[in-house]
C-alpha cells in the first residue's frame, strides 16, 4: 500500500471561540429568540440554555438544537452547496439522517444559515456525519462554532475523539481542499484514505483528539 503526502500545507489552529453558542436539548419556539450573553456571565451549558456568539461587525448568530420539523431547512442549505452536496440520493440520505441525529443549527435573522449532525459511536468516539452552512455566511465563523460546540458537548460526555469523512486529497476537488483546510483548521489530523465511498470517492478520516487520560490510567474495555 503506497503512502501519500499530505497535499495541503498545516495551517495554524484556529483560535478559540469565546461566547460560544450552547444549546439545550430540545427548546420550544418561543425559547428561541437569541439572547446576547456576554462571555464573562455565561455559565454552564444546562443554566445557559443557549446564547449568542457576537463577533465584531458580524450579526450575531445562535447555535441551537435543530427543532424536529427544521430538517427541511438544513435540506435547503445542502441543496445550496451544490459542490459539495451533487447527488440527489446523497442530500436525501443526509436528510434522513439529520432527523434521526443530533443536530445542531446555526440559526441568525430568524433563518437556518447552517447545520451539524453528529453521530455518537460508542463511549469513546463520536463523529461528524455532515455539515454545511450557506456560501454567503462562509468564512465568518459558524462552521468554527459548530465544531466548537460538538467539542463542548462531547468533552461533559468525556468523549475522546471526534472524527469527520470528507472526501480525500488523491480526487481533485477545490470545493473539498477547503474543506479539508477547515478541519485541519479546527484541529483534526488526516488519518488514513480508504475506499470506503468507492472507486472514485477517495474518503479521507480525519480525527481530532478531544481529551487525555490521566498519565498512566488504562481503563477496563
Ligand atoms: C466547511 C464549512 C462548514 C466551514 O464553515 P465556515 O463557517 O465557512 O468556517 P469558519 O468561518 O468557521 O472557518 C474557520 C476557519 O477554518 C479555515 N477555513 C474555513 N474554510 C476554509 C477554506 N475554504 N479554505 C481554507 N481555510 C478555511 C480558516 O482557518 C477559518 O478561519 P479564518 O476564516 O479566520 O481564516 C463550510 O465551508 C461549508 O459549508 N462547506 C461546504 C460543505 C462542506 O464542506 N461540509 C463538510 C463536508 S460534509
Amino acid at each position: 500500500m503506497g503512502v501519500w503526502e499530505y497535499d495541503e500545507p498545516l495551517e495554524q489552529l484556529g483560535s478559540p471561540v469565546t461566547g460560544l453558542a450552547k444549546a439545550s436539548p430540545a427548546p420550544s419556539r418561543r425559547d428561541l429568540r437569541p439572547r446576547l450573553v456576554p462571555p464573562q456571565l455565561s455559565g454552564t451549558l444546562s443554566d445557559r440554555g443557549h446564547s449568542v456568539l457576537s463577533s465584531q461587525g458580524i450579526e450575531p448568530f445562535l447555535i441551537r438544537t435543530m427543532l424536529p420539523d427544521e430538517a427541511a431547512e438544513c435540506e435547503m442549505v445542502m441543496r445550496s452547496l451544490p459542490g459539495w452536496f451533487g447527488i440527489e440520493e446523497s442530500i436525501q440520505q443526509y436528510r434522513r439522517d439529520l432527523e434521526i441525529m443530533e443536530t445542531y443549527v446555526v440559526e441568525t435573522g430568524g433563518h437556518i444559515v447552517g447545520f451539524m449532525a453528529l453521530n455518537q459511536h460508542n463511549q469513546y468516539s463520536a463523529e461528524i456525519h455532515v455539515m454545511g452552512v450557506l456560501e454567503e455566511f462562509h468564512r465568518r465563523g459558524m462552521g468554527r462554532s459548530l465544531v466548537a460546540h460538538a467539542v463542548d458537548v462531547l468533552h461533559e460526555r468525556s468523549i475522546e475523539y471526534l472524527q469527520v469523512k470528507t472526501l480525500g486529497p488523491s480526487r481533485e476537488s477545490e470545493a473539498y481542499a477547503g474543506t479539508r483546510r477547515f478541519y485541519k483548521a479546527m484541529g483534526f489530523r488526516p488519518l488514513e484514505e480508504t475506499n470506503l465511498w468507492g472507486e472514485g470517492n477517495p474518503c479521507l478520516i480525519m480525527v481530532r483528539h478531544l481529551g487525555c487520560l490521566p498519565r498512566g490510567q488504562i481503563t477496563s474495555a
